[in-house]
């Protein structure tokens, strides 16, 4: 063990997160609404670009709300990216419904187009589908759009990791009918937990502020006419998240200085290979990732390893979830002919530490011992 530990990706806080938690306990709003909650749904929105924001617990949260409020229920299909957190289908199980896996493609590791068109041969009549910006890096999205409409599905973007992200100019999450964002400890941004739920449809995020509080009736007493949620953002959190968002583009320019630093160290590496980003978008690099070549004697596991004795951080790529015990029962769609390509990606890759605090001397060190990996 040597010094300090350097993170994959921690809070990053500046100062001005506490004013506003400040304000929220010298006005007594520490409660699960207030000015905090307003202000930083109506500064997310305004970031983003979108016109209607809810303010949530999780991201998890936000998925959960999304399908209910398209119905989603007992038996129905959801396409989702099988390369992902849990965090992204789970929501679609508590509803009864059924996510079908899709396998991602290689240009940016996100859900395939192909497969996503060949899984509309199995299951004609899919309820969703959601969409996830892997790593921060944007999805296809002309594409999968494209074949959403041409399908009449619902799209529903999962931007958990990619907030600050642009495809084609425009933020990702706000593409589908809604898309979610989270303020999980580890994202470019945190609230130490939270979620965001927004869309252009006003009724939409008002039926979800409503449903994530209990769902309470319009009516003097405690009437409930059905079964609602604790899910609403606490003002206090909200402070954190306003204090954030301040930070949000710089925070995003060092995620992508870390990313090019790495690219450009391990150029020279014919065994190495970065996390491709989508030539249509702009992302914010949440996590660097890289892949090793097949057959170089080397594994992700050994890479972690050594970064681990350094007192490191590293982490695996998100375990497909067509490999995952708890989903075996789901169908899984791809377009190869053996394998999958989510499983190849999960096999040969690992995410770099990409913490925004990372020192010249931290990055120095963690590419000397990658390379030394590879010696
Ligand atoms: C792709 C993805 N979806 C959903 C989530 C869930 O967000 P939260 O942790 O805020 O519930 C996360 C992160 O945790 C994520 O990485």
């Amino acid at each position: 063990m040597e010094g300090k530990r350097i993170y994959l990706s921690s809070p990053t806080m500046h100062g001005k997160e506490q004013e506003f938690v400040k304000e929220a306990f010298d006005t007594n709003w520490v409660a699960p609404l207030g000015p905090n909650v307003n202000g930083f749904e109506k500064e997310m929105a305004q970031y983003a670009g979108i016109a209607h924001a809810a303010a949530l617990s999780s991201g998890t949260a936000a998925i959960h709300l999304a399908l209910r409020l398209l119905g989603i229920g007992k038996g129905d299909v959801v396409f989702v990216p099988s390369l992902t957190f849990s965090a992204t289908c789970n929501p679609v199980v508590y509803e009864n419904a059924a996510p079908v896996f899709i396998d991602s493609e290689r240009d940016t590791w996100n859900m395939s187009p192909e497969a996503l068109e060949r899984a509309y041969e199995k299951y004609p009549d899919p309820k969703a589908v959601i969409v996830v910006h892997l790593y921060g890096t944007p999805a296809k999205l002309d594409e999968i759009m494209a074949i959403c409409e041409r399908h009449g599905t619902v799209l529903i973007e999962d931007a958990a990791e990619s907030l600050g992200s642009t495809y084609k100019g425009k933020h990702t999450g706000t593409f589908g009918k809604m898309g979610i964002y989270s303020f999980n400890g580890n994202k470019i941004i945190t609230t130490s937990g939270g979620g965001m739920l927004v869309s252009e449809d006003e009724a939409l995020i008002g039926r979800a502020r409503f449903l994530a509080t209990q769902a309470r009736d319009p009516a003097r007493y405690y009437q409930h006419s059905q079964i609602g949620y604790n899910y609403r953002m606490s003002n206090v959190v909200a402070g954190i998240g306003r204090g954030q968002l301040l930070s949000l583009e710089e925070h995003k320019r060092r995620k992508k200085e870390i990313y090019a630093q790495y690219k450009e160290a391990f150029a020279d590496l014919p065994q190495i290979t970065m996390n491709p980003l989508n030539v249509d978008g702009d992302a914010n690099c949440w996590l660097s990732c890289m892949t090793i070549a097949e057959g170089c004697g080397v594994t992700p596991d050994k890479v972690l390893d050594v970064l681990e004795q350094e007192n490191i951080e590293g982490r695996p790529v998100w375990k497909p979830m067509h490999l995952q015990p708890v989903f075996a029962e789901y169908d899984f769609i791809t377009v190869q002919r053996q394998g999958s390509v989510a499983g190849d990606i999960f096999e040969r890759g690992l995410c770099l530490p990409s913490d925004v605090k990372n020192t010249e001397e931290d990055m120095e060190r963690i590419i000397r011992l990658v390379r030394g990996v590879f010696r």
